[in-house]
């Protein structure tokens, strides 16, 4: 499957597991979805069928990887390709102290030959296009030669695809989520990739949170990557097949759409998922509307309550 990654979903921890991209999926047909970042220690030594799971329908998929030995990526890598995923992201953006302690994420910038000997261990290693997620830099190097010197050498591993978040990360005194925010956005920075390395795919990423915002960034690259815009407000997927893929536009309904999510968590619960887990990515669905908030209780409510199916009924009478 070639992927066509104007539009993609970004990798969040505790957000796009299997669940949640099952139901992205039933709302943008093209959007390409990434999964969570999975550390090349946990697969190795933990359950690895169970980290690597999806749902066929998914696709196109890919999956994020943590990591910085090039021989475990390389190993993750072939299990990834095995089990049907579409492309293997490399995260060299995650600035969280856990992070930095196992040497992966945003500090890796401050290695480019690493990242370089990486990247090309697995593109060696599989056949599916093997990614970058970057930021703009790290601490204080955060000039543009700098980010540009990146490139330059990661690139030459044979990595034809970067998503860059549009801000540096800092690596001491600021959480995780301070470094999605505090940090100023700088689209200037990854649009000038673009115009200094034409042959790459330049994917933009942060703080976009509209189609037509997204749809700007296009006019300067390639692809545009949206988190926490989808994630609060799933529904505005159903724009992105027609308005970014120019595909006819195919409408659904909330309440198509909620039958059919609840369809799939009813049966995943009998296979033992946890159907909270699953209900909380549909607290979004309604955003915008006037009861937009009736609706996130009355979910509240049920991911409290024992039965999904006795409520089922009460939450469709909603939307
Ligand atoms: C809850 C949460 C978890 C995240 N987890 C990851 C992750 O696992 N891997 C990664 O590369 N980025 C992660 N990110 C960063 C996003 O992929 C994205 O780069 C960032 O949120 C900026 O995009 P946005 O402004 O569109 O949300 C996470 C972001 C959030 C909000």
């Amino acid at each position: 499957m070639s992927l066509d990654r104007r539009f993609c979903v970004a990798p969040m921890m505790r957000y796009t597991d299997m669940h949640e991209r099952f139901f992205l999926r039933l709302i943008s047909k093209k959007a390409v979805l990434y999964t969570e970042m999975i550390s090349t220690g946990a697969l190795i030594h933990g359950n690895c069928d169970y980290q690597l799971d999806f749902n066929k329908e998914e696709h196109p998929v890919a999956v994020q990887f943590g990591g910085s030995s090039p021989q475990e990526l390389s190993q993750c890598s072939i299990k990834a390709e095995k089990k049907g995923y579409d492309e293997i992201n490399l995260n060299i953006g995650c600035p969280s102290e856990r992070v930095q302690k196992g040497n992966f994420g945003v500090c890796l910038m401050l290695e480019p030959d690493l990242v370089a000997e990486c990247a090309s261990k697995m593109r060696n290693s599989v056949d599916i296009p093997v990614t970058i997620k970057c930021r703009t830099g790290v601490d204080d190097n955060d000039d543009y030669e700098f980010l540009k010197s990146f490139i330059s050498t990661v690139k030459d591993s044979g990595v034809k695809t970067f998503i860059i978040h549009a801000r540096k990360g800092i690596l001491k005194g600021l959480s995780p989520r301070q470094n999605r925010n505090i940090p100023p956005l700088n689209y200037q920075k990854v649009y000038s990739i673009k115009d200094d390395f034409p042959e790459l795919e330049i994917i933009i990423n942060g703080g976009i949170k509209t189609i037509s915002e997204a749809k700007n960034h296009l006019t300067y690259v390639d692809g545009v990557m949206l988190g926490r815009a989808a994630y609060d407000d799933p529904f505005m997927l159903s724009d992105i097949d027609s308005e970014i893929y120019s595909n006819t536009k195919v409408e659904i309904s909330r309440k198509d759409l909620l039958t059919e999510y609840l369809n799939y968590v009813h049966l995943m619960t009998q296979k033992g998922y946890d159907p909270k887990i699953m209900l909380k990515h549909v607290f979004g669905l309604k955003k915008g509307e006037k009861d937009a908030k009736r609706f996130r209780v009355k979910v509240a409510e049920i991911m409290n309550s024992s039965s999904l199916v006795k409520n089922k009924d009460d939450l469709l009478s909603m939307v």
